[in-house]
């Protein structure tokens, strides 16, 4: 291990940023004097080389339009080919602003009115709002919670595929809130259960490298040829590198048919070009910043093995859902309070913390809360020591 470089120890005052996380609390919860733990980005400076790259070209002044260059292109294919070993050619890579425009994309591209997609619940609530808002059906194949571990319910899944309305399926690999990383043989069975119903996959694979020691991540699409066609995989550096807010995702779609029909509702929305900044960051990001990621997951792994010691000895009656990636953490409250308004209430009156409450996650949700530990290590211990406090004075009743 190279010697640590990098301080995620720093509090960076994030307040007057316009920041969804810290600005929006009011207007999201209620309270503005809240410690915000919610949405999924991270309170860490991005890496000093991207930070530089900015500078760099915000100091050029001109900011026109702005294509995507061989040179970005190549910084992708190098990151999955060296990371991941799979070989994805330039022209499957399409531009989209963001993994959630994409979803949406593929939703109108490749279903109809009435239609419906498969997700895993609990599971990253935009999924259903892409879905719903344009007027398809959630179909939902629950995970199960077996022994502190998520699984996937293949028999169910079996049923599911044969509903005559069912088009695709939205997998969330790694999964959020979950944290689960899918084994080679779950994606597998998955993967065959779907090319066999004619089931598009929609493969979100926006969290992959975030995973914690000794924890693989398979590319749905690397595990067969019959999945490459048969998939949309959405990847970006956004939650890797903390690049959220400059928009940018690449999307891999070797399936020429898949593709063309992709391409041709984008032309429709005129979302074809990035902006002048998001570019650069990705480029620099995935070409020079491997020892920054190194040092995040050190960093990430460090924080969650101090929230698991913290709840084991202050808050035993919460049950942490080990993850294997992502920087979210679900936790279970259901023993304290199984009602999701009222472990809402508590979490945000009298702990002033705003977590995720894990209703909104839909079927399995209700008495979970996903905290996301991607902030400097005083930040969750002032955040745990609120909650550990809530939950001793609403044990003692002092909290109605
Ligand atoms: C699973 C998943 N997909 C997509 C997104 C959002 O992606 P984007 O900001 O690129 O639309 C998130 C953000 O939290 C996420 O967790």
């Amino acid at each position: 291990m190279t010697k640590k470089k990098y301080d995620f120890d720093e509090i960076i005052d994030r307040r007057n940023t316009s920041s969804e996380k810290w600005d929006f609390l009011k207007e999201t919860f209620g309270y503005d004097d809240l410690l915000p733990l919610w949405v999924a980005d991270m309170d860490f400076l991005s890496p000093p080389h991207v930070i530089d790259a900015l500078v760099k070209r915000a100091k050029h002044g001109v900011y026109g339009y702005t294509v995507l260059t061989d040179s970005y292109y190549d910084s992708v294919i190098r990151w999955y080919e060296r990371r991941y070993k799979w070989s994805i050619r330039k022209e499957w890579i399409v531009f989209t602003p963001g993994v959630i425009p994409a979803v949406d994309f593929a939703i109108r591209a490749f279903t109809s009115s009435g239609d419906r997609v498969i997700v895993q619940t609990p599971v990253y609530y935009p999924f259903f709002q892409a879905i719903e808002s344009n007027g398809r059906e959630v179909l939902e194949n629950p995970l199960i919670l077996k022994d502190g571990r998520y699984e996937m319910d293949f028999e169910d899944l079996e049923k599911k595929v044969k509903d005559p309305k069912a088009r695709m399926l939205i997998l969330c690999s790694p999964h959020n809130p979950v944290g689960r990383v899918w084994t080679r043989d779950e994606l597998t069975r998955l993967g065959k259960i779907c090319l066999s119903n004619e089931i598009l996959v929609i493969s979100d694979e926006i969290h992959s490298d975030i995973r914690y020691p000794g924890i693989i991540h398979t590319n749905f699409a690397a595990i067969s040829k019959e999945f490459e066609k048969n998939s949309i995989t959405c990847t970006s550096a956004s939650k890797t590198f903390n690049l959220a807010g400059l928009q940018i995702s690449n999307i891999i779609i070797p399936n020429d048919r898949l593709r063309q029909g992709f391409l041709s509702t984008i032309e429709k929305t005129g979302m074809d070009l990035p902006n002048s900044f998001a570019a650069i960051a990705v480029q620099t990001a995935y070409n020079e910043c491997e020892e920054w990621l190194d040092q995040l997951l050190e960093y990430l792994k460090g924080n969650l093995e101090f929230l698991k010691y913290f709840i084991k000895t202050k808050m035993p009656e919460v049950k942490v859902i080990d993850p294997e990636g992502t920087y979210l953490v679900w936790l279970d409250f259901r023993k304290i309070e199984s009602d999701p308004k009222k472990l809402q209430d508590l979490l945000l009156k009298e702990g002033k913390v705003s977590f995720n409450t894990g209703e909104v996650f839909r079927t399995g949700g209700a008495g979970f809360e996903r905290v996301n530990i991607a902030c400097p290590r005083a930040t969750l211990n002032t955040a745990l020591n609120r909650v550990a406090a809530a939950l001793r004075n609403y044990r003692n009743g002092a909290f109605k």
